[in-house]
């Protein structure tokens, strides 16, 4: 068996980047080691930078999108007892979508499916061989022109480029719930508390979307509904608003980290998305950064210029760590912080809610820089 692109792993950037090779007439192949139950159904991200969108709706996988997609023009930080808005919209132009990975998932699935191309779930890929091209799988061989990587952070194809590795890993943890009420705010609310970390977010006009700050290594058990929303009401405690809850459908705990791999391709091999980079959730960047990768990787294979792949990606990669560390470190409590800590982050909170050219900044990165 043989192909132009064979492209393992179904998340966003393999099925992204099979969409566009598509409407490129480039053939390609998708092995998946979950079931298609199990990727529509993964809870993930939600918040699409404007462009990213926009693509989406250019690569036709769109119409649902336009239809459910909530359009936000800013979003809250919340600290030392005041709400204050970032008016993205005006500040540079352009806004954000709220629009679930799971969704996103959804209608490039059913894009694929219906255009009657390979798609095959349940089939983890034991190896690839980056000089050969060949991908490994139970069963059988894939020759490839190009293979594309975009299994994940725990998948095979990282293991197969060496790279230096640049990392940091953080001492804490979000407990992530979704709950079928509606969302109690018009945008985001990013909350910067004593008791830690709080964000606000949504799916739809029926579900939100929240999260608190907790130990990397958190037992979910420890945490019943009612304590849920004790330190949600807690850390976004505003004079005049309310948090309203209901009952929640979903738990998690997710740990933080970053993670570049240097360089993103080796030989036949070209990495994409968390198989490549992680970003700390905090700057709602890691789906946008898998998208803007494969957008790269899909115009270099159908245009030229795969030499120059990883080093174009890495600019936009190192420029979204940066903002996601920064996001980070300023909004949560940092265990073992001392006043001093705490001052700092409350004067950069401060500064980015005062200043009209801090606070554009923080829009730019948020909403997705173009000029990188
Ligand atoms: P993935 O979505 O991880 O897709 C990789 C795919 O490869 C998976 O479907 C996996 O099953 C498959 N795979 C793995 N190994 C193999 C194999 N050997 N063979 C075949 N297939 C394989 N980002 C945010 O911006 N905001 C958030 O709130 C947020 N929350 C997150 C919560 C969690 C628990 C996690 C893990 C990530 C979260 N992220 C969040 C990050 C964001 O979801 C990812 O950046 C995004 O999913 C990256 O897309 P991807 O396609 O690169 O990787
Ligand atoms: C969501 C997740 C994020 O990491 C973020 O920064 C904003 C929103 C969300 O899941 O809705």
């Amino acid at each position: 068996m043989r192909t132009q692109v064979g492209i393992v792993g179904a998340g966003p950037a393999g099925l992204t980047l099979a969409r566009l090779l598509e409407l490129q007439g480039i053939e390609t192949v998708v092995f998946e080691a979950r079931s298609r139950e199990y990727c529509e159904h993964r809870i993930r991200a939600g918040v699409l930078e404007h462009r990213v969108a926009e693509l989406l709706r250019e690569a036709g996988v769109g119409a649902r999108l336009a239809a459910e997609g909530i359009s936000h023009g800013g979003i809250h930080l919340q600290f030392d007892g005041g709400r204050h808005h970032i008016p993205m919209q005006e500040l540079v132009g352009r806004g954000i979508v709220i629009y679930g990975q799971t969704e996103v998932v959804k209608d490039l699935i059913d894009a694929r499916l219906a255009s009657g191309l390979p798609l095959h779930f349940e089939t983890a890929v034991e190896s690839v061989d980056a000089t050969a091209g060949v991908i490994r799988y139970p069963g059988g061989e894939l020759q490839c022109d190009v293979i594309a990587g975009c299994d994940g952070f725990h998948g095979v194809c990282r293991q197969a480029v060496p790279a230096e590795a640049f990392e940091r890993e953080y001492p804490f943890g979000w407990l992530g719930i979704l709950a079928q009420v509606a969302p109690s705010m018009d945008e985001l609310v990013y909350a910067h508390h004593e008791r830690g970390f709080a964000l606000l977010s949504l799916r739809s006009p029926q579900l939100s979307r929240y999260y608190v700050q907790v130990a990397h290594d958190e037992d979910v058990a420890e945490w019943p509904d009612e304590r849920v929303w004790e330190e949600l009401r807690a850390r976004t405690a505003l004079d005049g608003w309310e948090l309203h809850d209901g009952p929640i459908i979903e738990k998690g705990v997710t740990g933080m980290r970053s993670y570049v791999g240097e360089p993103m391709q080796h030989e036949r091999l070209y990495l994409a998305g968390d198989a490549a980079h992680i970003v700390p959730p905090t700057g709602a960047k890691g789906l946008n950064l898998a998208i803007n990768d494969v957008r790269i990787l899909a115009e270099a294979i159908a245009g030229g210029g795969l030499e120059h792949y990883s080093r174009e990606c890495l600019r936009r990669v190192w420029r979204a760590e940066h903002f996601s560390w920064w996001m980070t470190t300023t909004l949560h409590k940092l265990p073992g912080g001392d006043p001093f800590d705490e001052r700092l982050q409350l004067s950069q909170l401060r500064y980015v809610t005062t200043s009209e050219p801090a606070a554009r900044s923080l829009a730019e990165n948020y909403t997705g820089i173009e000029a990188i």
